[in-house]
């Protein structure tokens, strides 16, 4: 038996456990439902990345298989999660201020279940700190285990005490667990997990473990089983989907992959994220060309523009490869959209490394870009590098980036004036009555006039005019 098939066994019997556990928890709540009249009510807060906002899909899918129901009202909520992300400090300090609020609540609701989740807890120094100073916590578990999450509730019903599970590594994917998507229309696909690149400011790859792909038929049998359920459009999940393949025995490659879902039937647009530039292929970038289903947008994180940060980052390409990748793509998709990722203030990045990184943002005029200051993560190589970049002049740095992409992020919203373009209709927009909100292909966000019957639809929309973060447009 190869190591892939074992892994599938191993997998699909650690998914029955949870089924029955999920079966068993969902009797014991339907019976106390039938002597309280109170449907339990669940609570999550996702920080971070996809990854997060996908695991939380599966999260609420084993919570109301169980038998709760979705709040909104963290006050009402029976069981508040919260998945965190650690990528930089803020999103923790974010989280402790958070939990250290729900002392309050739990004292006036004994049964509140409170659990946390996700990438902070893979952390050894925050899990001491729970321990010590947030001891109303009451289940704790990590980003390999998941999928446990009503075995770890079950724990906590019969013995009371605090839960804590963390994995240090992952051990096997456990597919086939219910999961709630948000969108009937559009749907998160996880082609592989973790990362093995270990950027040197980067915290992924120590929370998040090596990398692993997903099997090819999984995947392409995950899209078609969503496109028979309404969803035309995906988006494939992975820290650099540029490397899928490796870990799986067929040899496949991500342009591979990607030609096998431009075969499915009924599925019209297909986004991906992340591409790492290092690994973005002749063949790939011929197979984005070629695609009638990949979308017009393309994410492709810089971080820096200058080849000797780049080299400090650890990020194994330089500035000419980089600029080189764009024109590569420019050429076989003219109206791509590139967007992108950036960080400031790197230890040791200069004035003239800045300056390489705004020539760079000009030459290639993005049509969007996040933008960060550089956060310190205990555990990685550039947390021991000495050069710290002084607070004003990173500021400095970050305004001068930000006034350096609005004009790019303007003209390229400005392009997409007097075009018609195909618009996938996401939702009734909040701001006012008749309107709904879109995205064209690049990604850009479109205000039309229109009901909800256009929900989901894929409809041709004129573009009459950029504003700020916006265009607004009518049905053609
Ligand atoms: N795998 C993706 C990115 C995941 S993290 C990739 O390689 O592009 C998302 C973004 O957060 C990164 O692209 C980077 O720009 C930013 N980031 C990661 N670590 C950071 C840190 N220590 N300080 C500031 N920004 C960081
Ligand atoms: Fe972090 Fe680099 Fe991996 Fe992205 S590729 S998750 S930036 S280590
Ligand atoms: Fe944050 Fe974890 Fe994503 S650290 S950015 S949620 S992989």
């Amino acid at each position: 038996m190869s190591k892939r098939e074992k892994e599938i066994v191993i997998g699909e019997n650690e998914a029955r456990i949870q089924k029955n556990i999920i079966e068993e928890l969902a009797t014991r709540f339907q019976e106390e439902y039938e002597r309280t009249g109170n449907k339990k009510k669940f609570y999550i807060q996702t920080y971070g990345c996809q990854m997060n906002a996908r695991d939380s899909e599966k999260l609420k899918g084993i919570l109301e298989h169980i038998g709760y129901i979705e709040t909104d009202n963290e006050i009402n909520a029976d069981f508040i999660l919260y998945n965190t992300c650690t990528v930089r400090e803020n999103a923790n300090q974010k989280v402790y201020g958070r939990v250290g609020h729900l002392k309050t609540l739990k004292k006036s609701k004994k049964d509140l279940m409170i659990a946390l989740c996700g990438c902070m807890m893979q952390e050894d120094a925050v899990i001491e700190t729970i321990k010590k100073s947030y001891n109303h916590v009451d289940i704790i578990f990590g980003t390999h285990n998941i999928y446990k999450l009503a075995e770890l509730i079950k724990a906590k019903l019969d013995t009371g005490d605090m839960i804590i599970d963390i994995w240090k590594e992952h051990k096997e994917i456990v597919e086939d667990l219910p999961s709630i998507r948000k969108h009937d229309f559009k749907a998160s696909v996880n082609i592989m997990y973790g990362c093995n690149n270990f950027c040197s400011y980067c915290i992924v790859p120590y929370v998040r473990g090596r990398e692993r792909s997903r099997n090819p038929e999984d995947i392409v049998n995950e899209i078609k089983a969503l496109v028979d359920d309404g969803v035309v459009e995906i988006m494939l999940l992975g820290q650099n989907v540029n490397s899928y393949g490796q870990t799986v025995d067929n040899e496949i490659t991500f342009a591979g992959l990607l030609k096998q879902i431009e075969a499915i039937e009924g599925l019209e647009r297909i986004r991906f994220m992340t591409s790492h530039p290092k690994d973005l292929s002749d063949e790939l970038i011929e197979t984005i060309g070629k695609s009638t289903k990949i979308c017009s947008n393309l994410h492709l994180p810089l971080q820096s523009g200058s080849t000797r940060i780049l080299e400090k980052m650890n990020r194994k390409y330089t500035r000419d490869q980089y600029l080189d990748l764009v024109m590569k793509i420019k050429a076989v998709r003219p109206d791509i959209a590139l967007t992108t990722d950036i960080i400031v203030g790197f230890p040791g990045e200069t004035e003239e490394d800045f300056e390489e990184t705004l020539e760079v943002m000009r030459a290639v005029e993005y049509d969007n870009a996040f933008t960060f200051i550089y956060s310190k993560r205990t555990g990685t190589p550039a947390a021991k590098l000495e050069e710290q970049v002084p607070e004003d002049i990173v500021k400095d740095r970050f305004n001068r980036l930000l006034e350096t992409l609005h004009p790019s992020v303007n003209k390229k919203a400005k392009e997409q004036v007097g075009k018609t373009v195909k618009v996938l209709v996401e939702e009734l927009n909040g701001q006012g009555d008749g309107l709904v909100t879109g995205r064209l292909s690049s990604n850009h966000l479109v205000h039309l006039k229109g009901d909800k019957d256009l929900i989901g639809k894929i409809i041709d929309v004129k573009i009459l005019e950029a504003k700020n973060f916006y265009l607004i447009g009518e049905q053609a």
